[in-house]
């Protein structure tokens, strides 16, 4: 590039960010609710730009997908289809289920398959999220847009007289930003931090929303940029929600700080505003201390960016009509939670950050010095066991430490008092420089010694790089492994019309998971415990013959049968 175009962009990006006055409008995720869930995962395209379309990750959609609405209580059905040309996962960040549907790197969806996991929804009214999670393959698939809000409600949260009609004072912002070539192709994965910031897929977002109380969802989706939020005359907001569930009580503060992989709920008053006025949602990131991702001085290299280490605008909000039933307080108690404190704990786990030193033979971060192995069980953990973890980092950056099945307290900070922005139902945390974190989470219903779940740093680079460990809950009267099935099962009609049904010989028997493949060996569907009592739908399926493999719950062993289809 010419310096002098190199010196356009940067005066460009400086002395107009705040000032573009070409806005967007925010694109609102569409919403699917009920208890089926259709997600239709493909390779595409979006015009972001002129000139080029890029190519993109959607599902249901151009870049990004729909607002899954799960009432707690109700058992969802996801049918997962898979039209990418590569295999990917889907992870449901943050619900606790059993880790066979968890959409972990286990749970690998092929090209051209549709994988059907269901659970109960038992997380809290939340804001939760799903993404693609295969390894080494999560920043790169990120990238392309592939994600998701889900929002979970329940009676507790639709008692109070909160902001919650979606799109119009109830809205989901997920932040990111990216960087895209001279063809307008995004760029993965060299650089951590992009240098075009966007929400929902929005680049230069605008928003109209009334002149009430609001609440902003709010999602951290990067791939490793930290935001330090607030508003632009500084006006204090209502924190009301974190990761898991409502806080006990709003928290009153003017700047909240998402990692990534990081949700808040807040509720900032525009009832004191002009009609036509504006305000602006702004990542006060500059100045920040070292180790918040994004801080680096540097606007260009493998750790730059035009954003980096600077204050940037991250939605121009307008603002409109009061509309009827605006929500024009806060409530000043929103849940009664009941935290686990460290007394409840049994078992004590630390977990040290080590190794990502920099430079040619460097080793990637990691957990102990051990890096990610598919097929090694880092840490087993008895079913129904309330555990103490303690996360340590003395060492070169900071984190966003995850774990999946469990939203937990965090019960000590070593960097600062756990404030209470901080207090409610956690699933990610930002891991400091020189901090060292403790939080207590019960490890409850789901027993199964073959899929694990994941933690990790959600830095999609650290992920992808290693930093990620694995657990198995099992249950502590054990599972034998080397029995028999007690049964076999058959398959009927066989040739098959539409629907294949499956009996099993003893009824006893419960089915782990089941498999179904082509002739050519390419699997066409996923069922992890499937429900059978309708059959499998094989309307789809071209004639021939296919295999299908049968897991027994109970020895996880496998078995397998031909059937034709007609
Ligand atoms: Cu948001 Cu292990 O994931
Ligand atoms: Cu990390």
């Amino acid at each position: 590039m010419k310096l002098k175009h190199l010196i356009a962009i940067v005066l460009f990006s400086v002395a107009g960010y705040n000032s573009f006055a070409q806005y967007n409008n925010l694109v609102i995720p569409d919403t699917i609710s009920g208890t089926t869930f259709n997600l239709n995962l493909k390779d595409t395209f979006k015009q972001f730009l002129p000139g080029n379309q890029t190519v993109t990750g959607g599902i249901n959609s151009d870049f990004w997908g729909p607002t899954l609405l799960f009432n707690k209580g109700d058992t969802v059905h996801m049918n997962v289809h898979s039209y990418m040309n590569d295999s990917t996962t889907v992870h449901w960040h943050g619900m606790h289920l059993p880790a066979v549907m968890d959409g972990g790197p286990h749970q690998i969806i092929p090209p051209g398959t549709v994988w059907q996991p269901y659970w109960l929804v038992t997380n809290q009214a939340a804001t939760y999220w799903y993404h693609p999670h295969l390894h080494q393959m999560a920043e790169q698939q990120m990238t392309t847009g592939l994600g998701g809000f889900i929002i979970v409600r329940d009676a507790e949260e639709a008692a109070l007289a909160l902001p919650r009609t979606y799109g119009v004072d109830d809205i989901p912002l997920a932040l990111t930003s990216r960087n895209f070539d001279a063809t307008n192709a995004f760029l993965c994965c060299t650089r951590a931090y992009g240098d075009t910031g966007m929400v929902n897929g929005t680049l230069h977002p605008q928003v109209t929303l009334p002149k009430q109380y609001v609440r902003l969802r709010i999602l951290n989706a990067e791939m490793e940029r930290g935001y330090n939020l607030g508003f632009s005359d500084n006006r204090s907001f209502y924190i009301i929600a974190n990761d898991g569930g409502l806080l006990n009580a709003p928290v009153s503060a003017t700047r909240i700080k998402l990692l990534v992989g990081e949700r808040a709920e807040i509720m900032v008053d525009l009832g004191g505003d002009a009609v036509g006025s504006s305000i602006d949602l702004v990542a006060y990131n500059a100045g920040q201390e070292f180790g918040f991702g994004g801080g680096e001085p540097s606007a260009t290299g493998n750790f730059g960016s035009l954003l980096n280490n600077r204050n940037f605008n991250v939605l121009h909000i307008n603002v409109g009509a009061t509309t009827a039933g605006a929500i024009t307080s806060v409530p000043a108690t929103l849940a009664s939670n009941t935290y686990l404190t460290t007394a409840d704990a049994t078992v004590s786990r630390t977990v040290t950050v080590t190794d990502g030193t920099p430079g040619p033979g460097g080793l990637p971060f990691q957990f102990d010095h051990t890096l990610y192995n598919f097929d090694t069980i880092n840490k087993t953990v008895v079913l129904g066991t309330t555990e103490k973890w303690t996360v340590i980092n003395n060492n070169v950056f900071g984190h966003a430490f995850h774990i999946h099945d469990v939203e937990f307290k965090i019960v000590s900070r070593s960097s600062h008092p756990v404030g209470a922005y901080e207090g409610g139902w956690k699933d990610v945390f930002y891991l400091q420089v020189n901090d060292t974190v403790t939080f207590v989470a019960k490890f409850n219903d789901y027993a199964d010694p073959i899929h694990p779940f994941m933690y990790h740093c959600h830095f999609a680079p650290h992920e992808d790089g290693g930093m990620m460990q694995q657990f198995v809950v099992v249950d502590a009267t054990g599972v034998g492994n080397t029995e028999k099935p007690s049964g076999d099962f058959n398959l009927y009609p066989n040739p098959a019309g539409n629907k294949l049904n499956i009996s099993l010989t003893d009824p006893a028997m419960q089915v782990y998971y089941i498999t179904i493949t082509n002739s050519q060996g390419r699997t066409m569907c996923m069922l992890p415990r499937p429900q059978l009592g309708n059959g499998i739908d094989i309307s789809a399926y071209a004639p021939g013959v296919y295999f299908l493999q049968l897991t027994d719950e109970k020895t996880k062993q496998s078995m397998i049968k031909k059937f034709v289809k007609e």
